[in-house]
């Protein structure tokens, strides 16, 4: 699956260099990142110590987020043992309900740009993440260098996209719904409306109902709304 892969001490945006020269199995990766971006115009904060990465790949598929989240889920599992890791639709995975990695998926030129900031060995944070963000390290005492990880996840994608080619969308709605809990569950919309979580379709947009209609979510921020004790 990888072609070439660029190795950068520091860049703005692994994306957004990967986008820059896009090519099919190029792989972009920083040790640290000045201007990284998260989704929904927000930046990502991206110091030495963490994962950052960009592959790039021919395929324009709306179903590279999930699929991504699955595979950093499978490569991760491992590693945080007696832990709770879940994916929150679409694009964030949580390590103990907080935030532990971002997946940001951008398209140009036909090819797509699938980038993973995964936070690995971050000990401190600004005030402003400190609630909602962690690291492996944070959660289990252990650091890791970032490579052997960064390995696994990319097996793990090939292997998934492997999956989704040969057997089509029912194997990743099947995983999905396995790593991320939320089937059949009550979820929090921006302005605190509640719905429940049907389904996922094939370009990733979650099926929920709401107010007793049927509705398709196509990259909106929810909550994960635990047992009737709040919103996370
Ligand atoms: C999110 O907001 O959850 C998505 C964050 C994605 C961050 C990664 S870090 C590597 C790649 N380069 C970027 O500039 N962003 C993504």
């Amino acid at each position: 699956m990888i072609r070439e892969w660029i190795r950068l001490d520091q860049v703005d945006s692994t994306n957004r260099y990967a986008l820059e020269r896009p090519k099919d199995g190029l792989l972009v990766t920083a040790g640290s990142q000045t201007k990284g971006k998260g989704s929904r115009g927000r930046s990502w904060y991206s110091p030495a110590g963490n994962l950052y990465m960009t592959l790039c790949l021919k395929d324009i598929n709306p179903l590279h987020t999930i699929i991504t989240g699955i595979s950093v889920y499978d490569a991760l599992i491992t590693l945080v043992p007696g832990h709770e890791i879940i994916i929150k639709w679409p694009n964030d995975l949580l390590l103990n309900k907080k935030k532990v990695c971002g997946i940001l998926c951008q398209s140009r030129s036909g090819f797509s740009a699938i980038g993973i900031g995964l936070n690995i060995n971050q000990a401190f944070w600004p005030e402003e993440l400190r609630e909602t963000a962690t690291s492996i390290y944070q959660e289990t005492g252990q650091k890791h260098p970032a490579l052997p990880v960064m390995y696994d996840i990319l097996d793990a994608i090939k292997k998934w996209i492997e999956i989704y080619n040969n057997e089509g969308f029912a194997p990743v709605r099947k995983a999905f719904f396995t790593r991320s809990l939320i089937f059949g569950t009550e979820v929090m919309l921006e302005g605190k409306k509640r719905c429940r979580v049907m389904d996922i379709d094939m370009d990733g947009h979650l099926i929920v109902v709401l107010e007793g209609k049927t509705i398709s979510l196509a990259g909106e921020k929810i909550f994960i709304v635990p047992q009737n004790t709040g919103a996370l």
